[in-house]
């Protein structure tokens, strides 16, 4: 026989659902447990809030950019149990975020990531999109349109050599590694994105790998540290780091054709007032009388280096960016 509602049984789901959080609640709460474990924010978000909204964004199916949008939605006793697992795990462990959850975004476009690769972290992303990049009379390149080979230097995980395929919908990118591992991610990256055709994976030093290829656009994102542990990710070469970076500029500028153009994000020590790298470069511009731009990005990154050597006599590590017209 089927049993007749009561009116507490009735009334019981409204009840419920009114004791149950909502997404803004759990991402405040979140915000504050990780504020207070003093956790570092360098690999896909900025602070704790944005932090706890990519953790319960992803536990709940929500794409970061719809997380504003849906911050009146109930969480589950079970969804949220599983964000105070991810919450505590990331707290013990202080790892990544996005290594737990193997995913990060960049303007939006999710990626795979996990430890073979760097967590993306380079502003590049955002200038590729950005007006000073294409589109406008002051932007680096004037004529988005006339872009049709790209390579992007260390790609890591390849994210920027697939944000400018999708940014220059008619060109074709060639992204070297020279990090096995990095290249493996690097291939689940392309294949997500059905980028096969248009991206280009390449296992080596530099230019080595492309031989004598010409390019419209180059753009590169190097180590810039000294790191005595010679971590590839991480070492940029030389005494204070930027032997890379100089290398770059040294062989990049040759393979741009005319017209073509060069973007390299690089790290600098900055001592007694002095930027290391920019001093070393000019020469290498001045010789062949170009044009270039030179822009201090984060004026103090990596402070802890500070402390210890080559980097104690440094008044500070800034990143920068060197763009240069051919
Ligand atoms: C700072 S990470 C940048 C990764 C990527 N562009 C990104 O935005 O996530 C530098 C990358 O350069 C790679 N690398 C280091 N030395 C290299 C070299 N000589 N040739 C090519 N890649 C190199 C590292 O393995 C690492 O993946």
């Amino acid at each position: 026989m089927k049993k007749r509602k009561t009116r507490a049984s009735r009334q019981r789901p409204a009840l419920h659902r009114r004791t149950q959080a909502t997404v803004a609640d759990i991402v405040r709460s979140t915000a504050t447990r990780l504020k207070r474990a003093k956790l570092v924010y360098a690999h896909g978000t900025a602070d704790p809030v944005a932090e706890a909204a990519f953790l319960v964004g992803e536990t709940l199916g929500i794409h970061p950019d719809h997380i504003a949008a849906r911050t009146g939605k109930r969480v589950t006793a079970t969804q949220r149990k599983k964000i105070d697992a991810l919450v505590e795990r990331r707290i013990r462990t202080r790892k990544p975020a996005a290594y737990m959850l193997k995913r990060i975004y960049m303007l939006g476009v999710p990626f795979y990531v996990d430890e073979r690769a760097i967590v993306p972290r380079s502003f590049l992303g955002e200038i590729l999109d950005s007006e000073l990049f294409a589109g406008e009379d002051f932007s680096l390149l004037r004529k988005a349109d006339s872009i049709a080979s790209v390579l992007d230097l260390c790609t890591g995980s390849a994210c920027l050599a697939i944000l400018a395929a999708l940014r220059f919908p008619q060109t074709k990118v060639d992204a070297v590694e020279l990090c096995k591992a990095a290249i493996e991610v690097a291939r689940r990256n392309v294949a997500d994105h059905h980028m096969k055709k248009r991206v280009r994976l390449l296992r080596g030093d530099l230019f080595a790998p492309v031989k004598a290829a010409r390019y419209d656009l180059i753009i590169a994102n190097p180590p810039y540290l000294f790191d005595a542990g010679r971590r590839m990710y991480r070492h940029g070469g030389g005494k204070l780091g930027f032997e890379l970076s100089l290398r770059i500029v040294q062989q990049g500028l040759d393979r741009l054709y005319p017209g073509g153009r060069f973007f390299l994000y690089t790290g600098t020590p900055v001592i007694d007032g002095t930027d290391c790298f920019l001093e070393a470069v000019k020469p290498l511009l001045a010789v062949r009388n170009l044009a270039f731009s030179y822009e201090e990005i984060d004026p103090d990154v990596f402070g802890d280096e500070l402390d210890r050597t080559p980097y104690d006599c440094a008044d500070r590590i800034a990143v920068v960016g060197l763009t240069v017209n051919i």
